[in-house]
């Protein structure tokens, strides 16, 4: 059986305090859901800390949505993996379509990353995903191929055991957009299928996410299909009672 997975990224929204809100309100109501779902919230660097106190006691996991691609030194601006893992993250996001677009990160420093994250205990979120053009050029395939040739390659088996991948189209993030069930369930078991090409019969323990614009009244029918395991969720993340109701689309 595959981990079921909702994990919520915040990317850079609410205040420190908003968050704690945030976090204790997805707290309050996780009992609402089934405790084979996994509940992840990342929230921004700033309040790591305080979030991580507010989920003690609970079952919902804490995960950061960057890393440095070096370990410590003279690299002004940048966060360390130890030091997420030393606030008490599980999990980082890495590889995610906003950084490949507006930071630049490429394959090589997706690399680099990876081995930050897995030094230090924790486990990469990977995601991948093209975009538009790609999509209606029909290159959709190739590019989650290579994405995940380029990176997930080179975990070794032990590795690629502690790995989540996140699919997630570009043209369907914070558009309103969903890529149908059919669609989300073609990719994810080609995904799969390219996984298993490497990794043999561990890919079938592999959790594959969708993302994108995955709402309360979507998630239940993406959800069901058998090659989705869970959902990266940005927007609807902001709202714990979306976010839970999110993860009730495993209960439908
Ligand atoms: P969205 O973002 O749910 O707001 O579309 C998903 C993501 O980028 O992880």
């Amino acid at each position: 059986m595959r981990k079921k997975i909702v994990a919520g990224n915040w990317k850079m929204n609410t205040l420190p305090a908003e968050g704690v809100e945030l976090a204790k309100g997805v707290v309050a109501q996780r009992g609402e859901v089934c405790e084979c779902v996994n509940f992840i919230v990342c929230p921004p660097f700033t309040h790591l800390a305080q979030v991580a106190e507010v989920l003690k006691g609970s079952t919902v996991e804490l995960g950061a949505q960057n890393c440095a691609a070096e370990a410590k030194g003279a690299y002004t601006g940048e966060v360390a993996a130890s030091m997420i893992a030393a606030l008490g993250c599980k999990y980082v996001i890495l590889g995610h379509s906003e950084r490949r677009q507006y930071y630049g990160e490429t394959s090589e420093t997706l690399n680099k990353k990876m081995e930050q994250v897995y030094a230090n205990g924790l486990t990469p979120i990977y995601c991948v995903g093209e975009n538009l053009d790609e999509r209606e050029a029909g290159n959709h395939f190739a590019v989650c191929k290579q994405q995940i040739e380029e990176v997930v390659f080179n975990l070794t088996e032990e590795q690629f055991k502690n790995l989540v991948i996140a699919y997630e189209p570009v043209w369907a993030i914070g558009t309103g957009k969903t890529a149908t069930a059919e669609q989300a369930q073609e990719i994810h078991a080609y995904i799969r299928e390219v996984l298993s090409s490497k990794f043999g019969a561990a890919a079938e323990e592999c959790p594959i996410l969708y993302g994108g614009s995955c709402k309360p009244s979507n998630a239940a029918e993406i959800f069901a299909k058998e090659d989705v395991d869970g959902g990266l969720i940005g927007g609807a993340a902001l709202k714990a009672e979306d976010f839970i109701a999110i993860g009730k689309g495993f209960m439908a």
